[in-house]
């Protein structure tokens, strides 16, 4: 076929995928095709302005690095990562809820007891995380894998501080009794990255590049929905305005500021702490449901 233009253009590029072997990819290339297409003609796409697309993609890439991935951090500040997370994590009632992982979560992190610190040297005010992880039926989980990371008490990243151990992170374990016990520093509302082409995006709009002072959790047990989440700080100034749309009323907590004295873990603190209370509820997969019945 020849003679392409603004009305034949779109359905003749959906047809030229149409053998494509793998019926998921065919089905993902034509929708892509079908809106990329009806994005240029709603808005009448300039070159000018095309050409501006693409420099700033270009850059999102080259902003990239091993710990630095500017293209999740474009695809959270525009919604887009919300939204897949809620399209693949559809619990039930009583589940505790996911949101997004962001860009600064790093595998393999410490290992640390029951009870010890995560966060070293790190400067914060200590903050002290405890609670239970339970299945939905209520009986406590033994042994679920809980991989924190956090911002330290100055707002930064171990990707931002650029050290060479481990910062602000760490993997606990529950308990046979299922409760898990965290000593950390508090995190503080921070921006996300201003300094590659998705901080230079929102430097043109009036949108506040804040989250609020969160802590992440991935949580892994055998047989349960992997849950990644976070808790937030009830109280902070940015609570109802994340940059990446991912705070949940169930997952916002009191962080109780407590005076010098005796803390969950039992260890006594000689300054003003934080104690977080939290209990994490996983929904069993189908598989583990239908073999125990
Ligand atoms: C974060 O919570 O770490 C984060 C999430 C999305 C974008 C930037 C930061
Ligand atoms: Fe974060």
């Amino acid at each position: 076929m020849t003679n392409f233009n603004e009305h034949n253009l779109t359905d003749e590029v959906v047809r030229s995928f149409a053998n494509t072997p793998n019926k998921r990819l065919k089905f993902l290339i034509e929708e892509t095709v079908k809106s990329l297409h009806d994005l240029v003609r709603r808005t009448e796409l300039t070159f000018a302005e095309w050409n501006q697309a693409i420099e700033f993609l270009t850059q999102t890439g080259q902003k990239c690095d091993d710990k630095r991935q500017e293209f999740i951090l474009l695809s959270d500040t525009m919604g887009v990562s919300m939204l897949v997370d809620e399209i693949n994590n559809r619990r039930v009632a009583g589940a505790t809820p996911s949101t997004v992982e962001g860009p600064f979560h790093i595998p393999d992190a410490p290992e640390v007891a029951h009870g010890a610190s995560m966060a070293g040297s790190a400067p914060g005010i200590p903050c002290f995380v405890s609670g239970t992880v339970r299945g939905l039926d209520g009986k406590p989980i033994a042994g679920a894998v809980l991989d924190l990371w956090q911002t330290d008490g100055e707002g930064l990243y171990e990707e931002q501080r650029r050290t060479t151990e481990p910062w602000m992170r760490g993997i606990y374990k529950s308990q046979a009794d299922g409760s898990y016990s965290v000593r950390t520093v508090a995190p503080i509302s921070y921006t996300i990255p201003m300094d590659g082409p998705v901080g230079a995006f929102f430097n043109r709009t009036d949108m506040s590049h804040m989250r609020p002072a969160h802590i992440h959790f991935a949580i892994s047990a055998p047989g349960f929905h992997y849950l990644v989440t976070h808790l937030f700080q009830k109280g902070d100034e940015f609570i109802q305005n994340d940059v990446v749309y991912g705070v949940k009323d169930a997952l916002i907590v009191e962080f109780v500021k407590k005076p010098p004295g005796k803390a969950s873990n039992g260890e006594t603190v000689d300054t003003p702490f934080y104690e977080v209370k939290y209990d994490f509820v996983l929904e069993q997969q189908q598989a583990a449901l239908a073999a125990a019945e």
